[in-house]
């Protein structure tokens, strides 16, 4: 199986059996889940699984990088958390959203977050492109500045992330965010650093990052128009009545 499905698989299955209380547990009045609203317990019940124990060195994003934390706004974390992260094995937490945690709990994990992982000036006096990724990232450049500031590296990474089988795991914002914020817990750098000077490198430029994550998206979408195909002719073809 391909890495980050075998680990996002195992996130959901720890998940699964992680809400269940087993005999042995201690006796003793066990809170209404509802009614959980520390941080700790939230996080380690509904998150460490996929984005790590500290939030971080999980398969999925590390929520505890502070260059992560200071490019996204709270109502963004909101959106993600209550609703889920499309294109992506992030679930929707919300009870609205079909999930277990209320409002306040959605809340308590934010600000959790925040005390625990926000730092000042995390960006040390530099300002990082936009969140959001736009519609119109051009991928035919995008291919070329992949090649100048991602192959280096990726041609022989353990995670092959312009295969198809990683990219249908991974939606195009997620891919914007790790592109920005980096991944320090696994070894990716931000923005800033990425390219064969590294800590000299001149940083990307948010156009840069819009054509990356286009690129990127422009190779899943053609696979996934490939694994379609074959049904697509037997839809057109002439019944023959
Ligand atoms: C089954 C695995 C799984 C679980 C459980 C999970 N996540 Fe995620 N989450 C993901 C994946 C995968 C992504 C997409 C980003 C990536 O691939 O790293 C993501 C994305 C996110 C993002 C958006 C990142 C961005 O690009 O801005 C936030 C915020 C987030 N998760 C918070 C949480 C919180 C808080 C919890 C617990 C309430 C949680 N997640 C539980 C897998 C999971
Ligand atoms: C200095 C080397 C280096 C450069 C340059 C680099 N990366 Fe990475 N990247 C890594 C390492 C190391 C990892 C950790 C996973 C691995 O070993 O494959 C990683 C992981 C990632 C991941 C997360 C994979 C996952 O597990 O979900 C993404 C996405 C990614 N890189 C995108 C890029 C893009 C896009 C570029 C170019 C803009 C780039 N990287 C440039 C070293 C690099």
């Amino acid at each position: 199986m391909r890495p980050l499905a075998q680990m996002l698989l195992a996130c959901v299955v720890a998940l699964i059996t992680g809400c269940e209380h087993s005999p042995g547990d201690p006796p003793g009045p066990i809170p209404r889940p509802a009614e959980v609203t520390d941080f700790s317990t939230l996080y380690s019940e509904n998150c460490a699984a996929c984005h790590g124990a500290n939030g971080e060195n999980g398969p999925a994003i590390d929520l505890a990088n502070p260059e992560y934390q200071a490019l996204v706004d709270d109502a963004t974390l909101r959106k993600w958390i209550s609703g889920g992260m499309p294109g992506t094995e992030m679930p929707a937490f919300a009870q609205s959203a079909g999930g277990m945690l209320t409002e306040r709990q959605v809340n308590a994990l934010i600000a959790g977050m925040r005390q625990q992982w926000w730092r000042p000036n995390a960006f040390a006096g530099a300002t990082p492109p936009p969140y959001a990724q736009p519609q119109d990232g051009n991928a035919h450049d995008g291919e070329q500045t992949y090649q100048a500031r991602c192959f280096a590296c990726h041609a022989r990474s353990r995670q092959q992330i312009t295969s198809p089988d990683y990219l249908a795991l991974v939606g195009n914002q997620a891919l914007r965010s790790i592109i920005i914020a980096g991944r320090p817990d696994i070894g990716q750098p931000d923005w800033s650093h990425l390219g064969p000077g590294g800590k000299t490198a001149t940083p990307l430029s948010a156009q840069d990052i819009d054509t990356i994550v286009a690129y990127l998206a422009s190779l899943r979408n053609s696979a996934q128009a490939a694994n379609n195909s074959p049904e697509r002719p037997a839809a057109a073809t002439p019944t023959g009545r």
